[in-house]
């Protein structure tokens, strides 16, 4: 039987530690409106106490994004109750919110950074956990670091804070350590042990990239048991970054039957969500960066090319349309009228109803044109993204 994955997007809190990429409260709405068309199960909005501007934009989004049928919505606390209050009163106003706690099991978290045994450490997760589950239902718990950690002790904890109430548990690949076989060990004996402790608490994985092996080792938690991953679009995060969504989605689709396993994720909404996230980041995607890459559908080799005249599948695993990679019918230049320009706009998803502002977003395609030989689609979403935000 096909098993669901769940998704959640963590672009708004753990991709927004990249140097250099703060967004404002518009531009995490506009992320978190587009990553709920994506069909995320569960955006991670924020750290809520970090900043009061992280607290408003949380419960914007919550207030927002998170109704009428939107995504689980969370943000990260430490495991403290003004963490965890400051959790509390941003989510509380989504239809499905979720405080998520974060304490490190490995002896580099308990010796290094706190200095506390592991009793102590256990402990003050289980007081969190019995703290906030007297605020929300959905209390999810992160054993940071967990692929460093003695694995006894990750199971103790584990099964603790789930008798104390925790409905999500989320085992992070925090410094990028994991290998893809030790991983998939790690999540295979973590799954059948808490499926015996309580068959309803989902098994999450959250990967980073540091040896580039965030997306292999989500992939192969999915082939273990996990019921749920934890992404970023274009793979953006702490340092090297976390497991891309885009990668670990069609990872899955494209070896549905290896896997047995499929997500919500609307795939033809992953081209938009990239652009937009990396517009409004100022993040350039890298050319050669798995599916969303601007070269990740090119065949340029005339062998290739040849392979591919003859049948797609010689050399393309995924449709690019798939994706919503589109190619370009009509090339866009200074001398394509309205009718084109509005076609293009609605390929990448602008329905402009108002048409002064289509008057006025064509004038400034006009300007770009003169300057460029040729408007692709990833500059026309930006020029409409941008002129969006200046309206709205
Ligand atoms: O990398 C990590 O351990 C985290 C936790 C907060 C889940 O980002
Ligand atoms: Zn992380």
């Amino acid at each position: 039987m096909m098993r669901k994955i769940h998704v959640l997007d963590t672009t708004l809190r753990d991709g927004e530690q990249v140097p250099g990429a703060k967004l404002n409260l518009e531009e995490k709405l506009e992320i978190a409106r587009q990553l709920k068309k994506l069909r995320v199960d569960t955006i991670e909005a924020g750290f809520s106490a970090s900043s009061p501007g992280d607290f408003e934009a949380v419960t914007r989004i919550a207030k927002t994004v998170g109704n009428d049928g939107g995504p689980v919505i969370t943000a990260l606390a430490r495991a403290v109750k003004s963490d965890i209050d400051a959790v509390y009163e941003s989510v509380k106003f989504a239809e499905r919110p979720l405080i998520h706690i974060v304490l490190g099991t490995s002896s580099q978290h308990l010796d290094k950074k706190f200095k506390k045994s592991k009793e102590e450490i256990l402990s003050k997760g289980v007081e969190a956990v019995k703290y906030a589950k007297k605020l929300l239902h959905e209390v999810q718990y992160s054993t940071e670091d967990a692929s460093r950690s003695d694995f006894e002790y990750l199971w103790k904890t584990i099964e603790a804070v789930v008798k104390a109430g925790a409905t999500v548990i989320n085992v992070p690949d925090t410094v990028g350590y994991a290998v893809p076989e030790e991983f998939g060990e790690l999540i295979n004996k973590l799954n059948y042990r808490l499926k015996n402790l309580n068959d309803k608490v989902l098994l999450s994985v959250h990967c980073h990239n540091d040896t580039g092996l965030a997306t292999a080792n989500t992939l192969m938690a999915v082939k273990n048991g996990a019921d749920r991953v934890e992404c970023t679009i274009n793979g953006l995060g702490e340092r090297a970054g976390n497991a891309a969504l885009e990668e670990v989605v069609m990872g899955l689709k494209t070896r549905v039957d290896y896997y047995g396993a499929y997500t919500d994720i609307v795939s033809k909404e992953i081209m938009n969500t990239s652009r937009l996230v990396s517009n409004l980041m100022g993040l350039d995607v890298q050319v050669n960066k798995a599916i969303t890459g601007e070269n990740a559908f090119a065949h340029s080799s005339g062998i290739h090319q040849d392979g591919l005249l003859k049948s797609r599948d010689v050399y393309e695993i995924i449709n690019p349309a798939d994706v919503g990679c589109e190619e370009m019918e009509m090339v866009l230049t200074a001398r394509s009228g309205k009718h084109a320009f509005r076609n293009a706009l609605e390929k990448i998803g602008f329905q402009l109803d108002n048409e002064d502002e289509f008057a006025e977003l064509f004038d400034k395609y006009l300007e770009l044109a003169d300057k460029k030989k040729e408007v692709y689609y990833h500059d026309l979403f930006y020029l409409a993204n941008i002129f969006m935000i200046e309206k709205h």
